[in-house]
């Protein structure tokens, strides 16, 4: 198996850990990054061996640009995967109390943070032989409630942006591309996991008494992604695939 470098940006919840550590466990080399020093090391600990910490405010177009000039710093090659769980959540009533406070928090999480790694690495994930950008979207982008407006939009946008991204991957890889020597063969895929809601051990231990009908547990995205390197890019580019149950 080829050891592929993914970088999992907003690595530090337990949907990071759960990616990381299955990337890490099939033998890629994994790049963890959160905001916090202490919670993103914490991360990359639960996730075990083969994953490195790192902290960046993904926010910050200046800060990801200085994030892929340390990773180009540590001599490992471009990147190949970039898995972005990013996201943030804020609902209201109904659409009049719709905050512009949420608003801006939601844009900085769910679409700001995307277009800044998928600019500064879509040149990497481009050039790998298995490129691929990844994010999770929700249910909500496509059936909007009046309570999630702000978020549905958010995620909505953050969905275009990543159809975006497959887009100008086929055009760079397509026979077309006005690149000498450009292979034909699709190689970079940008996909959109949906989910209705995330779950893992530590919530199931905290309400047992609770179903979570829908929720998509951790673990089975992080077995989703580790997939996205073992199907074909142009099976999976453009994708909005479904793990809500
Ligand atoms: N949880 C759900 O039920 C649910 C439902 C539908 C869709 N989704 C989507 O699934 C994905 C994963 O969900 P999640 O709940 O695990 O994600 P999340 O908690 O929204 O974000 C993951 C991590 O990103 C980090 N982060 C936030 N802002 C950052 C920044 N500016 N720079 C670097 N790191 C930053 C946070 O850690 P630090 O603060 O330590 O940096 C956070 O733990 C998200 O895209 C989310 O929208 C989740």
């Amino acid at each position: 198996m080829t050891t592929l470098t993914i970088l999992v940006t907003g690595g530090s919840s337990a949907s990071g850990i759960a990616v990381a550590g299955a990337l890490a466990a099939a033998g890629h080399r994994v790049l963890t990054v959160g905001s916090d020093d202490v919670r993103i090391k914490a991360a990359a600990a639960a996730a075990g061996q083969g994953v490195t910490p790192l902290v960046c405010d993904l926010g910050s177009l200046e800060s990801v640009r200085e994030l892929g000039s340390a990773i180009e710093k540590l001599g490992i090659g471009g990147v190949d995967g970039v898995i972005h769980l990013v996201g943030g959540w804020r609902g209201a009533k109904g659409i009049k109390d719709q905050s512009d406070e949420d608003w801006e928090s939601l844009e900085r999480g769910a679409i700001t943070t995307l277009r800044n790694v998928s600019r500064v690495f879509y040149s990497q994930l481009e050039a790998s032989p298995h490129g691929r950008l990844a994010m999770v979207s929700s249910t909500t982008a496509s059936a909007p409630t009046a309570a999630a407006a702000s978020y549905a939009a958010a995620k909505a946008a953050a969905e275009a942006w990543t159809l975006a991204v497959a887009d100008g991957f086929r055009r760079d890889q397509s026979a077309n591309s006005g690149n000498p020597g450009t292979p034909t063969e699709q190689h970079s895929a940008a996909v959109i996991f949906v989910v209705k809601a995330l779950v893992d051990d530590a919530m199931r231990r905290q309400h047992p008494e609770r179903r979570f009908p829908g929720y998509t547990d951790v673990a089975d995205l992080a077995t989703a992604v580790v997939g996205l390197f073992d199907q074909p890019a142009a099976t999976l580019n453009g994708q909005r695939i479904l793990l809500a149950k």
